[in-house]
């Protein structure tokens, strides 16, 4: 008999009436003359699976001593349930105990736990409902991810983690270095010098793998890195992390349009795939954390994105007679509170604005005719407003080069990609969805932090 069958497959019925084993952790535990319920739960689904432990078995005081928590395996018989609610049961002949709970020192008891207090159990809180729901969604998004571009011919590429490039140019870079802190080689003007670090030189972790994604779209037209990025920016907000994964998409010969019907493609075969696969844990969180969940997402599905440029985007909001917290003309940056009306308000579906002002975007964005705009694009989604942003590249290397003085960019840093743009250069276009703004999206949980296994925020990183 395999003993790793999950049980989510065995509820699927092919096992009706056979032998099967099942091995994970007690959810509950009832008791009533002669019979112990018990409900496992091995990770694979919401619901779990009802074991029926008779008086007869070898050990059953021993099972009757189970505490919510302890592990188990169970061998026994696969019946259609007389239960409502699930469809089969497992009628144990063998109990084997693995480890049992400590009792009332298990902190997952049957009553609810704030979600605040279930970060700081994060070693114990993949166990509960809801954490079981949102790590499944996001499992099920990332092989998505995969699926959807390799289907499409798309390459994978692994770009660095450890980079002596600022992607964004924003400055918000957390260094890797084995200098020692303390007593750190100076210059002769007393400068940390770095020519005795690790790397021989300052390096950092990557705040986006864009610009090494670039150099492979040039060999292998279509590529996508998904890895996770890093950015030391004091946000302690419940859509930033200081760690989050990003999924990065850079395709030569793709012009802005192009990029956005991929984005948009991209968006509504990640929530199908959902809907599809996850239907149990996508009511599981609806029923808890947004009653509107399900509709929204089929909504998104069925809606087509709307577009706008930034400058009319301004424009609605100017005349939208809201009082935003943060002030909006044009030049500014959209803040989440415009982003969410032009989301939910003004056109009531995923919304994306393009062709923003040069000066608040990245160097490495195409610049449009006009002068004053790049060949920018946010996708707004409601609740959360930016999901994605991309870009058109600028390919032309004259512009290229103009633009990192301009902005006072050590061009000797950026050798390779201005290289890029002398041999064999081609329009070329990619966006970055953050993976746990989209999770938080499709899960209806409303901090960012609970859907990452391990959430790193300005003050803290345990785990
Ligand atoms: O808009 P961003 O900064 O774009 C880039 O990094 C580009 N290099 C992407 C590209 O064109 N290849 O970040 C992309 C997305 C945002 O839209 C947002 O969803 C997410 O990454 N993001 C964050 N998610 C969580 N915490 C943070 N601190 C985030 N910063 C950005
Ligand atoms: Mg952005």
């Amino acid at each position: 008999m395999p003993r790793n069958i999950k049980i989510a497959s065995l509820l699927t019925g092919k096992y009706c009436d056979q032998e099967v084993c099942a091995r994970g952790w007690v959810r509950t535990r009832r008791d009533s003359k002669g019979l112990s319920f018990i409900n496992l739960n091995d990770g694979s689904n919401q619901a779990g699976i009802q074991i029926v432990a008779e008086a007869g078995l070898e050990n059953y005081g021993e099972a009757l001593k189970l505490n919510v928590g302890a592990s188990v395996e169970v061998l026994g018989k696969l019946v259609p349930s007389p239960a409502k609610g699930q469809p089969y049961e497992i009628q144990a002949k063998a109990i084997r105990i693995f480890g049992n709970a400590s009792g009332e020192e298990y902190p997952l008891q049957k009553k609810g736990h704030t979600l605040e207090f279930l970060r700081e159990i994060a070693h114990l809180r993949p166990r509960t409902n809801t954490f079981g729901s949102v790590f499944r969604v996001r499992n099920t998004l990332s092989h998505a991810v995969h699926t959807f571009f390799q289907e499409r011919g798309f390459m994978y590429v692994h770009t660095p983690i450890i980079t002596a490039s600022d992607a964004e140019g924003a400055g918000e870079m957390f260094r890797v270095t084995t200098l020692d802190l303390d007593r750190p080689p100076r210059t002769e003007t007393g400068v940390v010098d770095f020519s005795h670090d690790f790397f021989g030189r300052d390096v950092s972790l990557t705040v986006s793998g864009q610009l090494e994604g670039e150099i492979f779209a040039t060999a292998f037209s279509e590529v996508y890195t998904f890895g996770p990025t890093f950015r030391a920016e004091n946000s302690n907000t419940s859509r930033h992390l200081a760690e989050f994964w990003m999924v990065e998409p850079e395709m030569a010969f793709y012009d802005l349009g192009d990029t956005i019907d991929l984005a948009e493609a991209f968006l509504k075969y990640l929530i199908s795939r959902c809907l599809e696969d996850r239907a149990e844990d996508l009511a599981f969180l609806q029923k808890y954390y947004n009653k509107e969940l399900i509709n929204t997402l089929e909504h998104i599905v069925h809606s087509p994105f709307q577009r706008v440029s930034y400058t009319d985007a301004v424009e609605i909001l100017e005349k939208s007679g809201q009082s935003f917290e943060l002030p909006v003309s044009w030049g500014t940056d959209l803040h989440s509170e415009h982003e969410r009306f032009l989301t939910e308000q003004h056109f009531k579906a995923p919304v994306v604005v393009v062709d923003y002002p040069r000066e608040i975007k990245a160097f490495y964005m195409r610049q449009n005719d006009d002068g004053r705009t790049v060949a920018a694009m946010d996708v707004l989604f409601p609740k959360l407003g930016e999901v994605i942003g991309g870009s058109q590249r600028e390919e032309r290397y004259d512009r290229l080069l103009a633009r990192l003085k301009e902005l006072n960019l050590n061009e000797k840093n950026y050798w390779w990609y201005l290289d890029l743009r002398r041999f064999g250069t081609v329009p070329h276009s990619g966006f970055g969805l953050g993976l746990e703004r989209f999770v938080q999206f499709v899960t209806g949980m409303s901090n960012i932090r609970d859907v990452i296994p391990f959430p790193r925020v300005p003050k803290n990183a345990s785990f």
